[in-house]
């Protein structure tokens, strides 16, 4: 998720990258099948979705991904990941043990990575269009069947691969702008609809192994919990992410039922894995649970902000035992104690083939 608003010149120039990218990915093609690697584990990651899994595919220009002081932490200069450091995407790479695939932007400037699968997530984006003009999740899927198409991925490949969507919450901020708290509840249906259709194309494009977050507690975001002096929870916000999160595991049961191994699909329990950890901060070395790291200097600024060339926002001193980084993104220590939620939580051995 992110809230940014300067970004219409971008469609053009991501389309032109787009077109242009095609040669190099045919040579990849022509190479990879002799890189193919071992065939235990999956040897790819393809990753949908939004902010929490984007390692980099906005252009540079228009978003605070790209600006001091995002990826302090790691690399240790912004790199288009919405933290201080790792994202979602690069620790499920992790437990894959493959590299953190290569952002669907950059195919053709380090093509030799193609092969450890794409990244095709972009902030502020949801399964419907949103506030942003990036590619939702059906064009993101669509970007992986014309690679396909175009023989970079070859059927081997697919079998062979994870893919992972995050569904992070823009769809319910865009809803919620426009039309408040009036009709959410079928909007939850049609967003847990079309998330399904998503996972059922995903699978029918070979891939043989799909991970999707179940959404976290919105309402313990700081850009939420910030009325209260980032003090607690909001519990409305959270009673409506547990039914969009009920509906998508209803439904991936009903998927899994349909599939020959019944274990296509796999939920991430986001929503219990932030909570865990945002009760029980100090087992994971978090001493600020819900206060931002990094914050504006005022209401009219974020972090990242700069004005006349001064800066408009604080960082804390110490990332590293804060859980959120700005207003809706963890920090990389907070990715990491979810991450490691997750691993006890037996959701991620799932993902293993
Ligand atoms: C995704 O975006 C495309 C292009 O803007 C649009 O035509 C399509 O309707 C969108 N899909 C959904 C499910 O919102
Ligand atoms: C908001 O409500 C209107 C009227 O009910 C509906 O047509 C529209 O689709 C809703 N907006 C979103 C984002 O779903
Ligand atoms: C989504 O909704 C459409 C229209 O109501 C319906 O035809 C379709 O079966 C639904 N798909 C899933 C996967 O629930
Ligand atoms: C919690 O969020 C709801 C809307 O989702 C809002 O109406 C309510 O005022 C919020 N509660 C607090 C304590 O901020
Ligand atoms: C925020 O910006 C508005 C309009 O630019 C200005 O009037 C206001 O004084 C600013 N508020 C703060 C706290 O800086």
């Amino acid at each position: 998720m992110n809230f940014h608003n300067q970004l219409f010149p971008l469609l053009t120039l991501f389309f032109i990258v787009f077109l242009s990218g095609e040669r190099v990915l045919q040579t990849e093609a022509g190479h990879h099948h002799h890189h193919h690697p071992h065939h235990h584990g999956p040897a790819k990651l393809f990753v949908f979705g939004d902010s929490y899994a984007d390692t980099g595919n906005i252009q540079k220009a228009v978003s605070k991904s790209w600006k001091d002081p995002y990826g302090i932490t790691f690399p240790g200069k912004p790199s288009g990941r919405f933290s201080d450091g790792r994202v979602l995407t690069d620790y499920i790479a992790k437990y894959l043990k493959v590299k953190s695939p290569i952002p669907y932007r950059y195919r053709k400037v380090i093509p030799e990575h193609v092969k450890y699968g794409m990244n095709f997530a972009f902030g502020g984006t949801g399964v419907f269009n949103t506030l942003v003009p990036f590619p939702n999740m059906t064009t993101q899927i669509d970007f992986l069947q014309q690679l396909i198409k175009d023989k970079v991925y070859s059927a081997l490949d697919l079998t062979n691969s994870v893919a992972l969507l995050s569904v992070a919450g823009n769809d319910y901020s865009r809803f919620m702008q426009t039309n408040g708290s009036q009709g959410l509840e079928s909007f939850v249906v049609s967003v847990v609809n079309q998330t399904t259709m998503n996972l059922i194309r995903i699978k029918e494009l070979g891939v043989k192994k799909i991970v999707v977050g179940a959404l976290q507690p919105l309402g313990c975001l700081p850009q939420i919990t910030a009325s209260t002096s980032f003090q607690r929870c909001n519990e409305t916000s959270n009673a409506f992410v547990l039914l969009h999160n009920t509906l998508l595991n209803q439904a991936v049961t009903k998927l899994n039922q349909q599939t020959r191994d019944r274990s296509t699909f796999v939920i991430l329990n986001l929503f219990d894995s932030f909570m865990s950890v945002l009760n029980h901060p100090s087992t994971h070395n978090i001493r600020n649970k819900l206060y931002p790291c990094c914050v504006g200097a005022s209401s009219n600024y974020s972090c990242g902000s700069v004005e006349n060339d001064v800066k408009k926002y604080r960082v804390c001193d110490d990332p590293k035992s804060a859980f959120f980084w700005d207003l809706v993104h963890p920090t990389q220590a907070g990715w990491n104690a979810v991450y490691n939620k997750l691993r006890t939580m037996n959701d991620l051995q799932q993902i293993l083939y």
